[in-house]
């Protein structure tokens, strides 16, 4: 991007915009938040970090940000080492926090303007009259912070990470909490941000965010990354089709010539279910099958309902929350 920082000078288009190798974080405790990460981000990419309660999102940023200092590994931003050198390289990086921490007394313009100035950026009246009317808090520019409301200070979070123009910003859980209004507004400012080529790390636990913004995902549980893939890949190499069929009356198993599908019985033998496939349609077609399977059988059924598992589905799946839920 022409208008922003001087990123094509020291870092090439295939080189990742932010390295971590082996990074692991050892609370004084003694409780491993990071376990040995490894992820590199792409210039220009949403990235979506994916996790349960407790799972090191919010410390491993903290770890890229200069809050959490990692007890081994290396984070590498912009080509910087940031054990090294790590003003050069923060002064681009953004973080839009988990929860505020910020003088309660100042007024919001006054907020969002020192967070640009902190990082050496001239001040700019008109820059931050347009950040602050993005987000519906032009009007509350005078008031001080203590005053707004819980979504109010989470735009105002916002802003003040948007105001010092960073090349790569974190947003740890930017719509936990919020009104769909603000959710909306968030979606949209997030989009906006990417068009300037601005590279966005996302933490959530809402997978549908994950699903309908991000490029790529990546799992995180206990400390461990358990996946990185394309988003689209993601989906179709732990997609599954699941296909519920109403049976007209209740079997008591599985005949032998339907034994080769992937079914079992539920609701005291009145449907069979059926998962399988693999995100590409093999699995409607098996469906398909099954069906032509039952009819043979002289099998009667009422109704079918089929449909393809999410990325909530699968993200379910790898970090087990079912069990830990009681949910089954
Ligand atoms: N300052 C701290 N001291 C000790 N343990 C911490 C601290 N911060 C977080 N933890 C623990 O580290 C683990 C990861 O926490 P966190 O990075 O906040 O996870 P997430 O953001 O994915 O919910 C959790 O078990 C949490 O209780
Ligand atoms: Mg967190």
């Amino acid at each position: 991007m022409a208008t922003k920082g001087n990123c094509a000078m020291n870092l090439s288009p295939m080189q990742p915009i932010l390295e971590i190798s082996g990074l692991t974080k050892r609370y004084a405790g003694g409780l491993v938040a990071l376990d040995n990460v490894d992820l590199a981000i792409n210039r220009g990419e949403l990235f979506a970090l994916l996790g349960p309660n407790g799972a090191g999102k919010t410390t491993l940023i903290g770890a890229v940000c200069g809050l959490v200092r990692p007890t081994s590994g290396t984070i590498r931003a912009f080509g910087h080492d940031l054990a090294k050198d790590w003003r050069t390289a923060r002064a681009r990086i953004g973080l839009v926090p988990q929860e505020l921490a910020t003088d309660m007394f100042e007024p919001v313009e006054r907020a969002v303007a020192y967070s640009r100035e902190l990082f050496g950026l001239a001040p700019d009246k008109a820059r931050i009259e347009e950040i602050l009317r993005s987000l519906s808090l032009w009007d509350k520019r005078k008031e001080r912070i203590m005053a707004l409301s819980g979504g109010m200070k989470r735009r105002l979070l916002i802003a003040k990470a948007l105001a010092h123009e960073p090349d790569l910003l974190f947003l740890d859980e930017p719509t936990a909490g919020v009104d769909v209004e603000l959710r909306r507004d968030m979606w949209k400012l997030i989009g906006a941000m990417r068009e300037r080529g601005v590279t966005i790390i996302l933490t959530t636990h809402y997978i549908e965010e994950a699903e309908e913004m991000a490029d790529r995902v990546g799992i995180i549980r206990n400390g461990r990354i358990l996946m990185v893939d394309d988003k689209a890949e993601m989906m179709k190499r732990l997609g599954r089709t699941e296909a519920v069929i109403s049976l007209a009356s209740p079997l008591s198993n599985i005949p032998a010539s339907l034994e080769h599908f992937a079914i079992h019985l539920e609701n005291a033998g009145s449907s069979i279910c059926y998962r399988g496939g693999d995100g590409t349609g093999k699995g409607r077609s098996e469906v398909a099958d099954l069906t032509k399977a039952l009819i043979a059988a002289g099998i009667d059924y009422t109704g079918i309902d089929i449909r393809e598992s999410s990325l909530e589905d699968i993200f379910v799946d790898l970090v087990e929350e079912r069990e830990t839920e009681g949910v089954q």
